[in-house]
């Protein structure tokens, strides 16, 4: 087993580069099964996740070559509709591969994917939205076979803006035939990145970015070379990592929808200067709390996020609310925190942090991907020694987040349990 082991006390700076963000880079990869040409995406992290994607889409017979951080996929000679079970059991995401299949193939056979940490996450938003397409769902213990041999365009209402179900109708309408119209769609970047990947290969898709999506089916999709949007997700845990230590960070490359995470961190006394395609932050010698928090849908506060903040609010001078809207259980990092020295309150959705002068290093493990990320932050900060189990979580989503914050001071390093015995103690 691997593990994070992190020497507090260290003030982080300097300058940190962003590769393509994990949450554009997913649903693309499950897009290139739609076209039969190859399609090169640039600047692919070498995370977990997208290894068993890659992985996904060669059981599926797509051809994948590498070349550096350029990944190029060819499903010229896909053979086959059925999702291997072992893989997509791993992959909470592998649910993309619905409507690219249904497209492609006009059929899909897919395991149920598993809730995870955060929550049940059903996908029954994703249903209801094919639905509208003509595609027909059978369920055939534990697996669901859609038929989409009548599809033809439609119009979705969604309850919520789900992510993944407007991503996976606008993916599975590109080659079918007629005008979709997706209504309460989600306006995340990573959306308004797949509608431009998707016109990259020649579909016809607009309105990403606002609550209405249209779609008008085409015969078919051609290959492209596309760089995928900057990662704002890691942007923010990284300038989080240098504000939980009073440090700076000149973040090169920071995407320009980074806003709810900036005015957050100015909220708490950060001076933080925004440039074109450039985030310079300063930080002070102590935060003060955030006072309240509320997750949204994007354009609010990014559930992905919240861990890291409340990271931030243990050690802030003041009481901060944390209110978690989008998923149900997303406060496991919660405890940890707490047995770091941090005065959390918990109630449901519901998190009040009352900042305290300092956290104390111990053996804390990592929940889920961003709570092992806020585990991170924390031990930067904290009093001695704090070791972060179970970094596989993180692997999911961070690119060795362990050399990013090397390369800013902070005294990290991963560590390899050899035999059985715990190398680290
Ligand atoms: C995407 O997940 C992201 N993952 C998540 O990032 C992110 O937290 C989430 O969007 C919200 O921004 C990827 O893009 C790979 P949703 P997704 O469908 O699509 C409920 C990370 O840390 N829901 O918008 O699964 C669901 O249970 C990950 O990088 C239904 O009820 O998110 C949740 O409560 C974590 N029925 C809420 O909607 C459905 O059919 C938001 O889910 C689908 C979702």
């Amino acid at each position: 087993m691997q593990i994070l082991k992190i020497e507090g006390g260290t003030r982080l700076e300097g300058t940190a580069q962003l590769v393509s963000a994990k949450n554009a880079v997913l649903p693309i990869l499950a897009a290139c099964v739609i076209t039969d040409q190859p399609v090169t995406l640039l600047d692919v992290p070498d995370i977990l996740d997208v290894e068993n994607m890659l992985g996904i889409l060669r059981e599926l017979g797509c051809t994948i070559s590498k070349d550096g951080k350029a990944v190029t996929v060819c499903a010229a000679n896909i053979d086959q509709e059925k999702l291997p079970d072992h893989l997509a059991k791993l992959l909470r995401s592998s649910i993309f591969l619905m409507g690219p299949l249904l497209a492609r193939m006009r059929k899909a056979i897919m395991p149920f994917p598993g809730g995870c940490e955060i929550g049940l996450r059903p996908i029954d938003l994703h249903q209801r939205g094919l639905e509208s397409l003509g595609v027909v769902f059978h369920d055939e213990g534990g697996y669901i076979r859609c038929d989409g041999s009548h599809m033809r365009g439609g119009v979705i209402h969604f309850d919520f803006p789900s992510v993944g179900a407007t991503e996976n109708v606008m993916m599975a309408a590109a080659l079918t035939p007629g005008k979709t119209v997706i209504h309460n769609a989600a306006r995340e970047p990573e959306i308004v990145d797949l509608q431009r990947f998707m016109n990259a290969c020649g579909a016809k898709v607009s309105g990403a970015g606002k609550p209405t999506i249209t779609i008008q089916g085409v015969k078919r999709l051609h290959g492209a070379t596309y760089r995928p949007i900057p990662d704002r997700i890691v942007g923010g845990t990284l300038l989080a990592a240098a504000a939980m230590t009073g440090g700076t960070l000149d973040l090169r490359n920071a995407p320009d929808d980074m806003g709810a995470i900036v005015a957050k961190m100015r909220d708490m006394g950060c001076e933080i200067r925004e440039e074109i395609g450039r985030t310079i932050l300063l930080a002070p010698k102590r935060l003060h709390s955030f006072r309240q928090m509320q997750t949204q849908p994007f354009p609010g506060f990014p559930t992905d996020m919240q861990a890291q903040m409340m990271a931030l609010a243990t050690m802030a001078d003041g009481v901060s609310l944390v209110m978690e809207n989008v998923f149900e259980n997303r406060f496991a990092h919660a405890a940890d925190l707490a047995r770091m020295g941090a005065d959390i309150v918990l109630s449901n959705r519901m998190a009040v942090i009352r900042g305290v002068p300092k956290l104390h290093g111990t053996t804390v493990v990592s929940r889920d991907l961003r709570a092992g990320a806020a585990l991170v932050i924390a031990g930067l900060a904290a009093e001695g020694t704090t070791i972060v189990e179970n970094i596989t979580l993180i692997d999911r989503g961070y690119e060795r987040l362990e050399d990013q914050l090397a390369a800013l001071g902070a005294k990290i390093e991963r560590v390899e349990e050899m035999n059985g015995q715990k190398q680290y103690d």
